[in-house]
């Protein structure tokens, strides 16, 4: 049989990567598409390594909407998983224009050439952050929406695009995934998560915190309304996420009708910030250096998923642990200083 091609843009990211492998394991053919702004162009090898399998890649960005057809009329793609897109919260805040141009251009990009190709099912990377900052947890995909940070502000845009470009051609079949909080890596240690320059987000901090690189984890903020006065986050592994995409897929493609769907995908279970820390050094045995600072300016004090709608129809649900997930971004860590000490 014939296997389903899945163009995804962004696919040399950290969930796009982790997503490829799961693609592969499933039977699709993926092709990345990403242009590099934000992932190393080394990943395509080591996934060609990890699943000795071509991976078809090309490099430009999902806003060039000619070279995007182009790719349309070389292949006949079943399925769009768009991962491209700026996603750093505070960097956003500093340079907006930066997020509305890719994230909203690329997305445009992308809908005229679906329009082209109405066939095509569209799996969109969205996040948990157009729940702005909720009242109550967990939250249900049906909870008031709202943002925070100009990517709050884009992801929440897309959102909309979709639903208004879903009212104007009906028979195309969407699925949004409203993302928690990703963390970990494939097992190998070979993929995980790259940022590049210090990490803004917590585990990448932790792992690099304790392997040397930085001195010191500031923990941000000690004074929330919360069990431990640290923030609540709900952590869910990199691969379940990637398990999600092709749970997605297959959602869609099940169905006879347009849709416009939209899925939480969080484990429903919150993590405190202090929590983490010690799952950490319990896992690994390692003593992490932390202290307190004051708080991150955007942070929510509490959000976790409530997960229903997800088992119930997309009959997916996380199955790892969060200590699984802490334990496998510390090997790919260790991975990392034996593989390119460098890079810091
Ligand atoms: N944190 C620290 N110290 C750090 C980094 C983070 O204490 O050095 C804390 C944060 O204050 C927060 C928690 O760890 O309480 C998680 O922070 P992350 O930066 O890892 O993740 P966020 O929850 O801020 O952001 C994530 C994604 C965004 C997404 C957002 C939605 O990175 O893309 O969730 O809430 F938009």
């Amino acid at each position: 049989m014939q296997r389903k091609q899945i163009l995804v843009t962004g696919g040399a990211g950290y969930i796009g990567s982790h997503t490829i492998v799961t693609l592969l394991e499933e039977g699709y053919e993926p092709i990345v598409l990403d242009d590099f702004r934000n992932a190393n162009p080394a990943v395509i090898k080591k996934l060609q390594k990890l699943t000795k399998k071509e991976i078809p890649f090309f490099n430009f960005s999902c806003c060039d909407f000619d070279k995007l057809i182009q790719l349309f009329k070389k292949y006949s793609f079943s399925g769009v998983i768009h991962f491209a897109a700026d996603k750093a919260v505070g960097e956003s805040v500093v340079n907006p224009l930066k997020y509305f141009d890719n994230n909203i251009t690329g997305l445009i990009s992308l809908l005229k050439v679906i329009e082209k190709y109405p066939n095509t099912n569209l799996v969109f990377s969205s996040s948990c952050t157009v729940y702005g900052n909720p009242t109550s947890y967990p939250v249900t995909e049906s909870f008031p929406v709202g943002f925070n940070s100009p990517y709050g502000f884009t992801k929440l845009c897309n959102e909309q695009m979709l639903m208004q470009f879903h009212t104007a051609l009906q028979s195309t079949k969407i699925c949004s995934l409203r993302y928690f909080n990703p963390i970990g890596a494939h097992e190998s240690g070979l993929i995980g998560e790259e940022p590049i320059g210090a990490p803004n987000n917590l585990v990448p901090f932790i792992t690099q915190t304790a392997a040397g690189w930085r001195e010191q984890l500031t923990v941000f903020g000690n004074d929330y309304n919360t069990p431990d006065g640290s923030c609540l986050r709900d952590y869910i592994h990199v691969m379940d996420l990637a398990e999600a995409h092709v749970s997605a897929l297959k959602y869609l493609e099940k169905r006879k009708e347009g849709c416009n769907a939209i899925f939480n995908i969080g484990t429903g279970i919150p993590t405190s910030v202090l929590e983490l820390i010690k799952v950490f050094e319990q896992e690994t045995g390692k003593t992490l250096n932390w202290k307190f600072g004051p708080r991150r300016a955007g942070d929510v004090p509490a959000i976790y998923a409530n997960v229903e709608k997800s088992l119930k129809e997309l009959h997916w649900k996380a199955k790892r642990s969060v200590n699984e997930a802490v334990l496998s971004a510390w090997n790919f860590q260790k991975h990392s200083l034996i593989t390119n000490p460098s890079i810091k």
